[in-house]
């Protein structure tokens, strides 16, 4: 095992080690599917992530929808090649072990032609800001969203609406997404949006995308490359860059 493999290796035991898998299970099924980790990856680990992120500025894409939109991302096919860390994070076998025991279901990585399997977000300008939205999953199966904050130097807030559809129970959270930092998701059940970043502020983080069946059909793999293209990472990147 690499050097990098065994870090993360190290650094996830660590932080499943802090788990109560029971009483988080409970709060994940409460929570339609939802659940937040308060500054769960160690130190040691989130430093290297950051030090990736903080090398690749050079490869953001910046995007920019009027009233849904603004800000920056790092596709998956650049991480695979200038981030061994993330990388490895995102292949790893504790994590995908503890995810698919968590949401009761066998998850595996995206394929490698998806552009979003994991990826870097920069919120760097005023104003950078996603509205509200599901990461809906265009697979044959359910997708989950692993989002874990890298920087957070911000007023933005990740905010989440639990239950949207039932008012019985719908709850609002508006999350700081502090380094290490871990929220778990079901993308279409989350209804969340990043508030806009203020004056001299900066926000990065970065998501892992799972999903119970990796089949798309031709038809959603098109929109989703299309989404992938116009709100995040660039029509040459997506179009040019398939694995
Ligand atoms: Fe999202």
């Amino acid at each position: 095992m690499s050097e990098t493999a065994t870090a993360v290796t190290e650094a996830v035991t660590r932080a499943l080690a802090a788990v109560d898998d029971a009483a988080l299970e409970r709060a994940w099924r409460a929570d339609h599917e939802f659940v937040c980790l308060e500054r769960w990856l160690p130190a040691s680990l989130v430093e290297r992530l950051v030090a990736e992120a903080d090398r690749l500025r050079p490869a953001i894409h910046r995007s920019f929808i009027p009233r849904h939109k603004k800000g920056g991302s790092v596709s998956f096919y650049t991480l695979r090649e200038q981030a061994p860390t993330i990388v490895a994070l995102y292949r790893s076998p504790a994590l995908l072990a503890f995810l698919s025991r968590l949401t009761g279901r066998a998850l595996q990585p995206c394929p490698e032609s998806d552009p979003h399997a994991c990826a870097l977000y920069y919120y760097t300008e005023p104003g950078d800001h996603i509205g509200f939205h599901f990461d809906n999953s265009y697979y044959k199966g359910a997708r989950f969203t692993v989002l874990l904050g890298l920087v957070e130097r911000s007023s933005s807030r990740l905010v989440c609406q639990i239950h949207k559809d039932d008012p019985a129970r719908r709850r609002e959270l508006a999350l700081a997404t502090d380094p290490g930092t871990v929220v778990l998701f079901n993308g279409d059940k989350l209804w969340h949006k990043v508030t806009p970043l203020g004056d001299g502020e900066e926000r990065v983080s970065l998501t892992l995308e799972y999903v119970t069946d990796p089949r798309m059909t031709p038809a959603k793999r098109f929109i989703s490359n299309m989404k992938d293209a116009i709100a995040y990472f660039g029509f040459r990147k997506v179009f040019t860059r398939r694995a």
